[in-house]
């Protein structure tokens, strides 16, 4: 081979690497990652793009050399010079290959087996999904229920996730890892968070019609912040304060996500504006108390002519304690009259 031909592929190759590499760097293909295990599978996937700019520069500069130095003329119809194997070419292009898809399996298997190892001090979170709603409780705080993941940075976290009805899938893309919630199973995924922030919940799996509100926030903290967090809403739950405790209830069970209450500085417009119940109890033909506490533990009792059934979950009749219904009961009705 000539000085100059290795010169051109030389030159084609990076020009090609060049621009595939812009276009992998300068577009914003993954979110910031905000954990231990998302910061490995952000390493695994640039290896794996790495690998394929290189061998893409190498296969487009040779493509584009062979066409501009061996073009044939438009009337040559001749056949070009046959060709039967050449045995060290084809040793290269098997074991380079070889090379590089097995190193690709090493790496994953690395990454993956430390992914799913737990560190020590785990805090154990149950995740359970429901027709459209998260709620996160924590076992080691009494039973603490929340609508909104807390989680405690550079905790190893493990969460156990169940569903009460169809398939979901818990998401959040910061996190980088999926995992279904499946009825009658129980499902495990690992986190470990290290960075504070607030990244949305997703739920991933077409669940039924409110499935695009199927949503919430995973919150890190410091662990100083998620312990003073964990105890004040424990205290919370069960104050004799209505108004605090209820005003609890309507934020950890997410209410606010899809209605509006000014007392809690909600303006969602997914369900009913919870400002106006004396009006909807009025059109409901059911005293105020008697309709609030229906609406939440059966809501498709009556609804709001304008909003979709079945998008309020059903459950909250079971998951709330009476203590908790009668608080978020009370809260919603002095709240609604301020409204
Ligand atoms: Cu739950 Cu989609």
């Amino acid at each position: 081979m000539r000085r100059g031909s290795i010169a051109s592929l030389l030159g084609l190759g990076i020009v090609a690497g060049g621009i595939a590499a812009a276009v992998a760097l300068a577009l914003p293909w993954l979110p910031k990652p905000a954990s231990n295990e998302a910061g490995r599978i952000d390493f695994l996937f640039w290896f794996v793009i790495v690998i394929c700019i290189v061998v893409f520069a190498i296969v487009a500069a040779v493509l584009a050399y062979s066409i501009l130095r061996f073009r044939a003329d438009p009337d040559d119809d001749s056949d070009g010079p046959s060709i039967h194997g050449h045995t060290g070419l084809e040793i290269w292009w098997t074991l380079i290959p070889t090379i590089l898809v097995t190193s690709i399996g090493i790496v994953s298997a690395i990454v993956l087996a430390r992914d799913d190892a737990l560190g020590k001090n785990v805090l154990r979170v149950n995740v359970t999904a429901q027709q459209f709603a998260w709620s996160f409780s924590y076992p080691a705080s009494k039973g603490l229920t929340s609508g909104t993941l807390r989680l405690p940075r550079g905790r190893s976290v493990e969460l156990v996730l169940t569903s009460k009805d169809v398939i979901h899938s818990f998401w959040v893309s910061e996190f980088s890892q999926k995992q279904d919630t499946v009825p009658g199973m129980t499902t495990t995924l690992h986190i470990t968070p290290n960075r504070l922030g607030t990244f949305p919940v997703i739920c991933t799996e077409l669940c039924g019609l409110g499935h695009a509100v199927m949503r919430t926030e995973a919150i890190v903290m410091t662990p100083a912040a998620f312990d003073k967090w964990a105890s004040s809403q424990a205290k919370a739950v069960t104050s004799p304060n209505a108004g605090v405790a209820g005003a609890a209830v309507f934020k950890n069970n997410q209410c606010g996500a899809c209605h509006t209450l000014t007392a809690a500085g909600a303006s969602a417009t997914t369900g009913p504006d919870l400002d106006k119940l004396p009006t909807l109890a009025q059109k409901a033909g059911k005293p105020l108390p008697d309709f609030v506490r229906q609406s939440i533990a059966d809501p498709n009792a009556y609804i709001e002519p304008g909003f979709p059934k079945n998008v309020m979950p059903q459950t909250f009749g079971k998951s709330l304690s009476t203590q908790q219904l009668d608080a978020l009961v009370q809260y919603l009705i002095s709240s609604s009259k301020k409204g």
